[in-house]
């Protein structure tokens, strides 16, 4: 157990893929793994154990943004020794030249905050992906024939701003999108020499307001589901 996750120890895998939804996780548990154990539901945010294709996989939520992720993440590597976390989550498109449903491998997530400063004295603003799980999800991805585009991403802490313009942040990185939580994760996994990388669904193309919509979210998601499931058995 640690603070946040009931789970015993041995109840978490050493990969766990993480959204930012409980009921994601839930949905994912339910239709991709088998034997599936429900381990933690600690403040809603489930932990599900079971096995894909014979190895065994966690998956849970990270909740939304740096501090959540940030317990989280630190909460599985070191209190459950996880080796490798593979966020899979949706990211809203500064551009037109992204579309609804692209998959995104984030190469470096650059963000504004003080979240890897001010917990490792990590003080650059644009922190890489972390470990060889990036290098094995595009050659998945591959072998899946699934186009991912490899990208730097803007994460930040405001979904909700008064300024309609990009963020400076991001055109400084040529970031094409914006999420909130892998700035965090490639931190902590930065300092605790962990494994970490974050894989995208386009969501939104915030210029046009286009979106996946809420039904259409099921099948939207699932190739990027399956390409991190196949990544996080190699
Ligand atoms: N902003 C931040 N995070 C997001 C967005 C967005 O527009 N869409 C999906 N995740």
């Amino acid at each position: 157990m640690s603070i946040h996750i009931s789970a015993n120890k041995e109840e978490i895998a050493k990969v766990v893929l993480q959204p930012g939804d409980p009921l994601r996780a839930q949905y994912i548990a339910e239709n991709y793994l088998e034997n599936a154990k429900l381990v933690s539901k600690t403040r809603g945010i489930f932990y599900y154990t079971g096995l894909y294709k014979g190895k065994e996989i966690t998956v849970g939520a990270s909740g939304m943004g740096f501090p959540s992720i940030g317990i989280y993440s630190f909460e599985l590597f070191t209190e459950y020794d996880v080796d490798t976390i593979i966020r899979i989550g949706t990211c809203g498109a500064y551009t037109t030249d992204l579309k609804v449903f692209d998959i995104l491998n984030v190469e470096n997530a650059a963000s504004e905050s003080t979240y890897a400063k001010y917990a490792w004295e990590i003080e650059e603003e644009i922190i890489s992906n972390q470990g060889n799980i990036f290098d094995t999800i595009n050659a998945t991805a591959q072998e899946l024939s699934l186009q991912t585009k490899a990208v730097n991403i803007h994460s930040s802490d405001i979904f909700y701003r008064k300024d309609p313009n990009i963020p400076a942040i991001a055109t400084k990185y040529n970031c094409p999108a914006v999420e909130m939580e892998a700035f965090g994760l490639f931190a902590n996994a930065k300092h605790l020499g962990k494994n970490a990388a974050t894989i995208l669904t386009v969501s939104d193309i915030i210029p046009t307001h286009e979106n996946i919509s809420a039904d259409q979210r099921e099948k939207a998601l699932k190739p990027m589901i399956e390409l991190a499931l196949e990544s996080a058995i190699k």
